[in-house]
């Protein structure tokens, strides 16, 4: 198994990301870190420390991250997609388990240094504590075995304006930074989470389990396919945080994936927070163009949805039953 810190903003999609990562064999959940996004830092905080009392798995930290963005202030999340309390208002019992003692950065900083060259960074939320990191341990890069980021659209079009994705639109500095820094890095953007659908049978599996995990995950489930009902004409929704966990670790793979130059529009105009991909490879004969090399999942092996469900259900069925 390989250690990962997860950086979230919990949020629907988070939290069966976050499930995703407990129940899969490869991953070792090692730290998580809260950032504002879906909603405030310290409700997601809060969130992701419930679900994991329900999981059984108190015992995995979680630091309380950046409340606004490098620049600017947080915006007040996005409630008509998941909720007031970001879980689409299923109540969960309160962990009595305490924040971490750090703040999310220090935590990503610490780790990396615990496991030199094996830690996974998975950011499923704006990319503010990791640029945190960055400034705090600019050696970060070469310490962290990798990092996959939920985030961008590189030919779709964005979820929040016509070119900017949620979690890149919510700090786009900070996200300029990330892509910007000399890490192995993984984008996971509305390209190929559009198209990663999750249908009511299949929320209708985990509402029918006996287990409480995926039961919780059903129902702020019905949430969410109310929002996503809109865009697809029919109960059902992405799932792009869980998708870009599968990827970060390498349960599912991707079929297209080129490594490419990629920035952020950090104007004030109207490409704010769109990740310019270079498809073409237009800079590859000018070195001294900077940018990361990134690698864009643009499209699967495989049908993401059934893997999600079934991993979900034999873990929490075989642990809670
Ligand atoms: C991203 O934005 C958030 O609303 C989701 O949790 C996901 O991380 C999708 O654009
Ligand atoms: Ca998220």
């Amino acid at each position: 198994t390989a250690p990962f810190y997860l950086d979230c903003d919990t949020g629907i999609d988070d939290a069966l990301a976050l499930a995703y990562l407990l129940a899969a064999p490869a991953a070792d959940l090692v730290g998580i870190g809260a950032v504002s996004g879906n909603v405030s830092a310290a409700v997601g905080a809060r969130n992701t420390l419930d679900l994991l009392q329900l999981a059984g798995a108190a015992d995995i930290p979680v630091a309380l991250g950046a409340h606004d963005p490098l620049a600017g202030s947080f915006g007040g999340g996005a409630p008509w997609v998941h909720g007031e309390n970001g879980i689409g208002e299923v109540s969960l019992a309160a962990s009595p388990a305490p924040l971490a003692s750090e703040s999310a950065a220090e935590m990503l900083v610490r780790l990396a240094r615990t496991y030199p060259g094996t830690l996974r960074v998975l950011a499923i939320g704006p990319l503010t504590n990791i640029a945190e990191a960055l400034r705090l341990e600019p050696a970060l890069p070469s310490l962290v075995h990798s990092v996959t980021v939920m985030g961008g659209a590189a030919l779709a079009p964005g979820n929040i304006t016509p070119v900017a994705e949620a979690n890149i639109w919510n700090d786009p500095e900070a996200a300029a930074l990330v892509l910007a820094a000399d890490w192995d890095i993984t984008l996971v953007p509305l390209d190929v989470t559009m198209g990663s659908v999750l249908e009511d049978h299949h929320r209708q599996e985990l509402l029918a389990s006996s287990a409480p995990v995926p039961r919780a995950l059903g129902e702020m489930l019905g949430y969410y396919f109310r929002f996503y009902e809109g865009i697809y004409g029919r109960p059902c929704s992405a799932m792009h945080d869980p998708l870009a966990a599968a990827l970060a670790v390498g349960a599912v793979q991707a079929a297209v994936a080129p490594v490419v130059r990629a920035a952020v529009d950090t104007s004030t105009g109207p490409s704010r927070g769109q990740t310019v991909c270079d498809m073409r490879g237009l800079y590859a004969g000018y070195p001294e163009v900077r940018g990361a090399r990134c690698r864009v999942v643009l499209s699967l092996e495989q049908d993401f949805a059934p893997h999600l469900v079934e991993t979900l259900l034999g873990h929490f069925s075989m642990v809670e039953s």
